[in-house]
């Protein structure tokens, strides 16, 4: 595949060969190799349109551990406050030679413009676009679980996940539920009936409006952020009373499984969707989601820009 847009675009051999790229790449830093020839001589684009800090970073120290050349774009302080199309920004990037080209933008499908136009020759990742997706967080995600929940191999068949929260502005959750569905795993959305979007019934995957009914059945429960920056200020939610239905506290996190793990893409509202005590628990994994991040992300990048499918004696340490 050429680009990665969004979590349905992999099958389930697909998301099983990123995650297990993700865990050889992982086992190699683990083992003090740091830095890998793999990508050398290869230049990948973060094309920034939003703010991120995760995300950004984890893609820069992924290119970066594989020794490619890396090039930071952040529309704020670029020509694009001067009004400078998505087509000419991308013209521009081509000119210096991306080899791929990781966005993030507001607008949902702006990576899938980008990948179609013909204005780049190189692969597109989907860093998260608008409302719709971020597939790399999906697979950190799943990855995240797999170690977790299923020894580190093998698909997520049978496992119950639970995603809490502001569901209708949330990129995440549609690419979780997609990319888990694929993975086997059983997933309930729940939310106040505002926040779940129009068309949820047709997303492989059950909803609720009640949460503690779920949690004594949760393997992961997965809390959302709430998104106000996305939201007409009328239709804030009060956070007391977000909290008080929704927000996931220590008498709440006292009826998971004990081997129930507890989740956030962040960044996160503490007090608000997630308490801090539950945020800095030990079943909280959300520390460990970042770390993930730069193995999935330079499982991508490996894959996109021409790595050899892993096998039997592939060496990760040989350049691509
Ligand atoms: N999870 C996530 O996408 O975080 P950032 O917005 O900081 O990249």
């Amino acid at each position: 595949k050429r680009h990665l847009l969004s979590a349905a675009d992999l099958d389930r051999d697909d998301a099983l060969l990123v995650l297990d790229t993700a865990a050889e790449l992982a086992s190699l830093t683990d083992r003090a190799v740091k830095k890998l020839p793999t990508l050398r001589g290869r230049t990948v684009v973060n094309l920034f349109f939003e703010d991120s800090t995760r995300t950004r970073i984890s893609f820069e120290a992924a290119a970066k551990r594989l020794s490619a050349d890396v090039i930071n774009f952040s529309a704020k302080g670029s020509s694009v406050s001067k009004g400078e199309s998505l087509k000419d920004t991308a013209l521009t990037l081509e000119a210096m030679g991306a080899d791929a080209v990781v966005i993030r933008h507001g607008a949902s499908g702006a990576p899938h413009r980008l990948a179609n136009s013909g204005w780049i020759g190189g692969s597109v990742v989907n860093a998260g676009d608008g409302t719709h997706e971020h597939p790399t967080q999906a697979l950190l995600d799943a990855f995240t679980m797999r170690r977790h929940l299923a020894g580190g191999e093998g698909d997520l068949e049978g496992r119950r996940v639970t995603i809490v929260g502001d569901v209708l502005h949330s990129r995440v959750a549609r690419s979780n539920v997609l990319l888990l569905a694929t993975l086997g795993a059983e997933v309930t959305l729940v939310a106040p009936p505002t926040l779940l979007p129009v068309g949820v019934e047709t997303w492989p995957c059950a909803t609720s409006y009640e949460l503690d009914p779920h949690l004594k059945h949760a393997d992961a429960v997965m809390m959302l952020r709430v998104q106000r920056e996305r939201m007409n200020a009328a239709f804030f939610p009060s956070a007391r009373e977000y909290s008080r239905r929704y927000g996931l506290d220590a008498r709440r996190m006292a009826l998971l499984p004990d081997h129930a793990i507890v989740m956030h893409p962040g960044p996160m509202n503490r007090g608000m969707e997630i308490a801090a005590d539950v945020a800095d628990a030990p079943r909280s994994v959300i520390v460990e989601q970042v770390g993930n991040g730069v193995s999935v992300r330079m499982a991508v990048l490996y894959l996109l820009l021409g790595g050899a499918q892993l096998g039997a004696g592939t060496d990760l340490t040989d350049a691509a």
